[in-house]
């Protein structure tokens, strides 16, 4: 028997698609967390919506580990541009994401725009990096599966409990981390899925931009379905 391709979606708007496009023969329901076997081809599918936010996702995870043994994990959806350059309906591609929920402050506050908190996300007192890393082989599938696909981006996923809407903020994220753009599940089901021995990658399409002013766009839960659709049949040899 295959071990199935799990995919995940936080919202409801994120995961219409993928679940028609799979014909689900089964549905699970564990708590608040539902999930729907189906197949695309050969492959046997498993989504799970997530919910919101990386607590929800990070149990998520683990309970579909442990139900359905998936041989890799797909996270997709929306996110928020982090620099002025992207626009909405850019793609991201996660090589790595960057925890943004861990916080600290300085012992006097100053003229910063991040004041009183500062994401201490990257590194460990001890100075190490905390970032968590993408498959290689689901990486080098994304990029033959997303060659010919306008607009994407390979890079660094801000992810946390946040929603950051002040430019300056914005531009001070990504000018500390490198981050493309923020959301809320990335680093939850990377870090699940590195502990846990299972390859992980997230596709995100950009849905708003509060740099540029551009508003939350719902067709980029679309395209992120779409490209997922995409990604699976290389993924499914
Ligand atoms: N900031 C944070 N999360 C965002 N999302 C889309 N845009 C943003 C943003 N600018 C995603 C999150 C979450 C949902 C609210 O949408 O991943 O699941």
């Amino acid at each position: 028997l295959k071990h199935p391709i799990l995919i995940q979606g936080a919202m409801d708007s994120e995961l219409t698609l993928l679940i028609q496009a799979t014909a689900p023969h089964k549905f699970e329901q564990v708590g608040n967390f539902r999930f729907w076997k189906g197949a695309v081809a050969d492959t046997p599918v498993v989504i799970c919506k997530t919910g919101i936010g990386v607590i929800n996702a990070a149990a998520a995870t683990a309970l579909a580990v442990q139900r359905y043994s998936p041989r890799c994990i797909l996270n997709q959806g929306t996110a928020g541009a982090h620099t002025r350059a992207l626009a909405v309906g850019d793609v991201i591609v996660g090589e790595q994401v960057c925890y943004l929920s861990s916080f600290s402050t300085e012992r006097s506050r100053g003229e910063d725009p991040l004041n009183p908190w500062k994401p201490a996300a990257f590194q460990s007192p001890e100075g190490e990096t905390i970032s968590y890393h993408a498959n290689e082989v689901m990486l080098r599938a994304a990029k033959a599966a997303l060659a010919d696909e306008p607009r994407v981006t390979f890079g660094c996923i801000g992810s946390g409990d946040l929603w950051t809407r002040d430019p300056s903020s914005l531009q001070a994220l990504h000018d500390m981390h490198g981050t493309l753009c923020e959301e809320m599940e990335a680093a939850a089901v990377y870090l699940t899925a590195n502990n846990l021995g299972v390859p992980v990658l997230s596709i995100r399409v950009i849905s708003n931009n509060e740099g540029t002013g551009e508003p939350f766009d719902p067709n980029s839960a679309l395209r992120a379905q779409e490209l997922t659709l995409k990604l699976l049949s290389f993924l499914h040899t």
